[in-house]
Formats: C-alpha cells, sequence, structure tokens
C-alpha cells in the first residue's frame, strides 16, 4: 500500500508502484487537469508540486511519491481564484489551452520562491514548459500581473 498528501487529502492505493503519477492522476482519480505531452520530460504539460517544488509526473513513479506531499493543478486554490489563474484569465493566455496547467503550475513554484521576477527571469524558469500555440508572450505579462497583485 501507498499512501500520499495529494492537494491536502490523504490518498492510499495498492496499484503497481511502477506506476506513473501522471497515469495514476488521470486514470485512476479522474484528476485530468494535468496532461499527457511527451511523456519524456520535455514539454511539461504534465507539471506538478512534490514538496514544493515543480516536477514532471510523467517521471515520478507511485514508489517515488509516498509519503509525500503532491499538488495538481485541481488543487492549487480552493475556487480557482489563485493570482495565477486570475491573471491567465485577464491576459486571455490561453490558446488550445493543453499545455497551459502545466504553465500555471510551473509558473506558481516560481512565485513561491521570488516574489517580482524579471522579465529574464520568468522567460528563464518557463524555458522548460513547451506552448506549441506560442503563447509565451502572454505567458509573461500573466506572471508579471500574478506577481504585482501577489506584492500589493
Ligand atoms: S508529459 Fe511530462 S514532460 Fe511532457
Ligand atoms: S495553448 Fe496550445 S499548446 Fe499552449
Amino acid at each position: 500500500m501507498i499512501s500520499f498528501t495529494l492537494n491536502g487529502k490523504k490518498v492510499e492505493t495498492d496499484a503497481d508502484p511502477d506506476t506513473m503519477l501522471l497515469i495514476f492522476l488521470r486514470e485512476e482519480l479522474g484528476l485530468t487537469g494535468t496532461k499527457y505531452g511527451c511523456g519524456a520530460a520535455m514539454c511539461g504539460a504534465c507539471m506538478i508540486h512534490m514538496q514544493g517544488a515543480p516536477m514532471f509526473s510523467c517521471q515520478i513513479t507511485l514508489a517515488r511519491v509516498a509519503g509525500m506531499n503532491i499538488k495538481t493543478i485541481e488543487g492549487l486554490s480552493e475556487n480557482d481564484d489563485h493570482p495565477l489563474q486570475k491573471a491567465w484569465i485577464e491576459e486571455q493566455v490561453p490558446q488550445c489551452g493543453y499545455c497551459q496547467s502545466g504553465q500555471i503550475m510551473r509558473a506558481a513554484a516560481l512565485l513561491d520562491s521570488n516574489e517580482s521576477p524579471s522579465e529574464e527571469e520568468i522567460r528563464n524558469w518557463m524555458s522548460s514548459n513547451l506552448c506549441r500555440c506560442g503563447t509565451y508572450n502572454r505567458i509573461v505579462k500573466a506572471v508579471q500581473r500574478a506577481a504585482s497583485e501577489m506584492s500589493s
């Protein structure tokens, strides 16, 4: 039996410990906000937080999350009102939307450690996350907007 904390609640499972967290989240728990992009640590669509750090859930087995604190996009805020989520709407960031949960989770980890990142810091930090629709400039604006709301 593997147990861990997911979005503030305890999860216990007897699933195969080699199951990838991304698959478990989507197929066993129905948490489909976390997306399957490349499956190879190259796109960031599957990004979650483990112990507060941004991680590719396509690369983490259930065995590795035992005892850990995991947060997905569904647990980022109670009412979809995290400053980043609001800024994403204000700046109309998404195009197809597929990459955006991962983008927001990546950005949230940045603002947890750096309240007012420069544009260069934002672009460097977010470079682990790909967007086939090319929404990069709007992502930067939304992160800046959220940072400014969080520091005001
Ligand atoms: S699906 Fe995990 S990095 Fe692309
Ligand atoms: S919005 Fe389409 S891949 Fe990013």
